[in-house]
């Protein structure tokens, strides 16, 4: 690669003078020759690998396959580490976390002489988070993602990341399985490198940026361990320096049209509602007008995919049935025409796809279940919006009324819930507070509140959950999500008490706390907030700064973006 066009990157290792001299020098001193700073494209390999993020495991390895394709383009790759964030291992929650790692993958990309950006992220947060920060500098930019752990295996069945652990540990409360048998499923769920292998959040969002046409092809479903995910991560090294050849930054492949794209695909393939907020915040980076009310979009659209936690499957059967591709081919009449890093329609992302598995990958003719997507639920409980998926939920609870049992906080959840003295029923509503963005704070996935040992013993598996906070994607259950505003900024939520009556119809959108707005009021002149948790730190920016759900708990002083060049020097 000979191109004099100027690049970003020149303004770095372009110049003839004392600055051009300290930034070429120091990087010298890995080995790189004279022409790795010719005006060949300088691409970022932004790697969220770490020991601590088992998810991503693999990424160090990839990022060696990514470099072999760079240098064939002609480009000249450089690897930097961000923080990752380990959905399993952090505390209190990787989400109060995602927008930290989004500043870090911002400010990282800026002020560094790159010219593209490939970003290597699998776990739940880590893919969100580099998108929002990339986007906010909006260079050309493409994902490669970990990709899913082979399928988990335990005493000759499959059992699924997440999933499998929510049904093991109710039976273990139920008395249905010994504690023994609890412990030794844990190696054989998780037995190679690679993110959940249920459509849990990880995966959703691999597939939904498959389906935003920000990675190549194939790169949602293929496992972390196939030798053909080490190819796309090379084909994606090449195909990095031709985006930045032809200057198709983030913003020509991040547009209105793609994010209806990935929340039609979101409903087909049953994803996280964890989506939302990612989406919501995604956008809000790349100055996109998203809103709750635009998922409603998807709420036609049947469920496609068969895997858990919706259906029974999981990602290395969906992998080896046709993946995205086939689920983009059967949403070909519904997908919005949009740009993706290939320079092409979306369209081109199902060509010659084709289905080895009609169970797996289900045809519109013949879905798993119709009408799957997130459901936008309003009124008097949630004015700024809630959600719920039905298509993890009980049929006979989304239209659903009871009177309400609360928790005030997860303390009063966890010292309670086992009670056998608990006064609930099967129609009982659990409420939740002080689990939001401000509150817990960073709006952990506790939403699915394991049913009461009480109704466990009598063999209820499901009841209707409200809160303000979140579910892991692997989760099921007819769970309200996301209600806002949280209890601890102030809304309606704080105000529940137990014994109020709870009206649910996730078909209409409802939401409805039945107490009249007279004794709301007198009950709001009573309620005073919760003492932070938090009075130091970046935990006390995120509290101070965080947003609603509904505005995908971005911190308000990140939304938009930065694309000016950085003209200052260091000495
Ligand atoms: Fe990392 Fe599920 S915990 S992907």
């Amino acid at each position: 690669m000979t191109t004099k066009k100027t690049r970003r990157s020149q303004a770095w290792y372009g110049k003839q003078d004392r600055d051009g001299f300290i930034h070429r020098s120091w990087m010298k001193n890995q080995g790189f020759p004279d022409h790795a700073f010719d005006g060949r494209p300088i691409i970022g390999i932004c790697n969220t690998w770490s020991e601590l993020t088992p998810c991503n495991s693999g990424l160090r390895a990839l990022a060696e396959v990514v470099k072999r394709g760079v240098w064939e383009a002609g480009g000249f790759p450089v690897e930097f580490p961000v923080m990752s964030l380990g959905e399993t291992q952090m505390k209190p929650t990787a989400m109060l976390f995602r927008n930290l790692l989004a500043m870090d993958v911002e400010e990282s990309i800026r002020a560094y002489g790159i010219d593209g950006v490939v970003l290597l992220g699998g776990c739940d947060k880590t893919t969100p988070g580099q998108l929002m920060g990339a986007a906010s500098v909006d260079l050309p930019t493409i994902v490669v993602s970990s990709g899913p752990m082979l399928n988990g295996k335990w005493q000759g069945q499959n059992i699924g990341s997440g999933t499998d652990v929510w049904k093991f540990s109710e039976s273990v409360r139920a008395g249905d399985m010994s504690l023994q048998d609890f412990m030794a499923a844990e190696a054989g769920m998780s037995r190679s490198a690679g993110v959940c292998m249920t459509m849990g959040t990880a995966s959703t969002m691999a597939s939904l940026v498959e389906a935003m046409g920000l990675c190549l092809p194939t790169n949602a479903a293929l496992p972390a361990v196939d030798a053909r995910r080490a190819a796309l991560a090379h084909l994606t090294g090449k195909r990095i320096v031709e985006m930045v050849e032809e200057d198709l930054c983030m913003s020509r492949v991040l547009t209105k049209a793609s994010l209806e794209n990935a929340i039609l695909a979101n409903a087909a393939v049953g994803g996280s509602t964890n989506a939302v907020v990612h989406l919501l915040a995604i956008a809000g980076r790349a100055e996109i007008d998203l809103s709750l009310k635009d998922f409603e979009l998807g709420g036609d659209i049947p469920l496609l995919v068969n895997c858990m936690p919706s259906g029974k499957y999981l990602m290395e059967d969906f992998c080896y049935a046709g993946g995205m591709p086939v689920v983009l081919k059967e949403l070909a009449g519904h997908l919005r025409p949009a740009n993706t890093v290939l320079g092409k329609d979306i369209s081109a992302y199902s060509d010659g796809a084709q289905c080895f598995n009609s169970d797996v990958i289900r045809s519109f003719d013949a879905p798993l279940k119709p009408a799957a997507g997130l459901r936008v639920l309003r009124g008097n409980l949630a004015p700024n919006g809630a959600i719920i998926k039905p298509s993890a939920a009980s049929d006979h609870l989304l239209d659903h009324e009871g009177s309400a049992y609360v928790f005030e906080s997860i303390e009063d959840l966890k010292a309670n819930i086992d009670r056998p003295d608990l006064p609930v029923d099967e129609n009982t509503v659990l409420v939740l507070k002080g689990c939001g963005p401000k509150g817990y704070p960073g709006m952990p996935e506790v939403g699915n509140m394991p049913i009461p040992r009480c109704l466990v013993e009598k063999g209820v598996r499901d009841m209707v959950r409200v809160s303000d906070a979140r579910m892991s994607g692997t989760a099921f259950g007819t769970v309200v999500l996301h209600v806002a505003p949280e209890a601890n900024a102030g809304g309606p939520l704080a105000l529940v008490k137990t014994g109020d009556m709870i009206r649910l119809n996730a078909k209409e959108g409802v939401l409805e706390l039945k107490v009249s707005e007279a004794e709301l009021e007198a009950r709001r002149k009573d309620w005073t907030p919760e003492a932070p948790h938090y009075s130091r730190g970046y935990a006390k920016l995120y509290i101070d700064h965080v947003m609603q759900a509904d505005r995908g708990a971005d911190l308000d002083f990140l939304v938009g973006k930065d694309t000016r060049p950085v003209t200052r020097e260091s000495h």
